[in-house]
């Protein structure tokens, strides 16, 4: 059953609305069209108790002025492009840039930022959003869908598909930062993390990707084949940790495909623990890379319910295409040619252990 509340209007006077998605479980996740945010996930806990686990404000105001990306869906590229440039069919591009002198997440006011159309059917909020060619820089119109389920079975499904007018880069992900001990318990890092990957893409100084996949040896910060607490390593001396200020890296995945839910190409990423609610979460997706990003430059905040944010209070586990990847003829293509589609499934699975 999908409720739909007034969540106000934007500074510039767009209506947006909360939507309340619940399953028969009880459990439920709120969302709004502005960004495509994921507000707020209940689920239930060891004693059955529902507990939110994510991070998110109470007002739209709070979403609008705030950086950091809570809930929010984000592109037309997720994460960075180095300077902000690329070339595509011999063409040279230069799009804007917000992070330093590189592109992040698509520009300031990129999707993360627009108010979508949508339709409610059931469990499920379909969401529409448009993107003008030119816009940030990038070629093409972009027309992206994001279809949002809460199921039964205490499943968040995220499907998304665009289509370009041109030949165009595109990047989508949500950047939801989890704590699965409950938002805001102030020991987010002791959540415990196992990621289905063979390493990660290096990054330089600027966080911007080298080229080179470094492979953990066993038991270093980098290896995640077996679960353990995230603040384990965190703080280690480890030069990539360094540049980072803790976790802040494109996983490249190699789980094991998973056929139960029909979708090609779909396959287990990530497995994260709440050590004091026993609450789990599996993350499975169609991408072939994962951003875990340990909030490592979240700055003091107010959040719901008289909760506070700060430092290294979620993470969130971003499934992508490998960051500045149009500028890597190694990397995955994240390339979105004129009549075709881009389509991208990731499922957030909730349970107790
Ligand atoms: C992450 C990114 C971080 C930071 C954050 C937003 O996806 O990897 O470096 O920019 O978004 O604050």
């Amino acid at each position: 059953m999908t409720e739909i509340y007034d969540f106000g209007k934007t500074c510039k006077g767009e209506k947006t609305c909360l939507f309340q998605i619940t399953n028969m479980q009880g459990a439920f996740a709120t969302v709004t069209n502005y960004g495509c945010t994921l507000v707020s996930l209940f689920v239930p806990d060891k004693n059955d108790a529902l507990t939110d686990v994510c991070l998110g404000y109470e007002t739209l105001q709070e979403y609008e002025k705030s950086d950091g990306y809570l809930g929010m869906l984000v592109g037309r590229c997720a994460n960075r492009i180095a300077k902000g440039k690329f070339s595509l069919n011999g063409k040279n591009y230069t799009l804007a840039v917000n992070n330093g002198v590189n592109h992040l997440h698509g520009g300031i006011n990129g999707f993360s930022s627009k108010v979508f159309g949508f339709e409610v059917k059931g469990n499920t909020i379909k969401f529409t959003a448009v993107s003008d060619d030119g816009e940030k820089g990038y070629p093409g119109k972009i027309t992206l869908t994001a279809c949002y389920s809460f199921t039964d079975e205490n499943e968040l499904i995220l499907k998304y598909n665009a289509v370009s007018s041109e030949d165009t880069i595109i990047n989508i992900t949500n950047h939801t930062y989890f704590d699965l001990n409950g938002q805001g318990s102030g020991h987010a890092m002791e959540q415990k993390a196992m990621i289905f990957s063979r390493g990660i893409t290096e990054i330089d100084e600027n966080l911007i990707p080298t080229g080179k996949i470094i492979s953990p040896e066993k038991n270093s910060p980098f290896d995640f084949s077996n679960l353990k607490p995230l603040c384990r390593d965190l703080n280690a001396d480890n030069p990539q940790l360094k540049i980072a200020g803790g976790y802040d890296h494109n996983f490249v995945l190699n789980g094991d495909y998973d056929s139960s839910y029909g979708i090609f190409g779909l396959r287990k990423a990530a497995y994260l623990v709440g050590d004091d609610t026993s609450i789990a979460m599996e993350v499975y997706t169609t991408q072939p890379g994962m951003q875990m990003y340990t909030a490592n430059f979240l700055t003091d905040r107010k959040g719901v319910i008289r909760k506070r944010y700060t430092k290294n209070a979620g993470v969130a586990l971003e499934t992508q295409n490998f960051p500045d990847a149009i500028n890597h003829k190694e990397f995955p293509s994240p390339v979105l040619k004129q009549g075709e589609i881009y389509s991208h499934t990731t499922i957030y699975k909730f349970l107790t252990v």
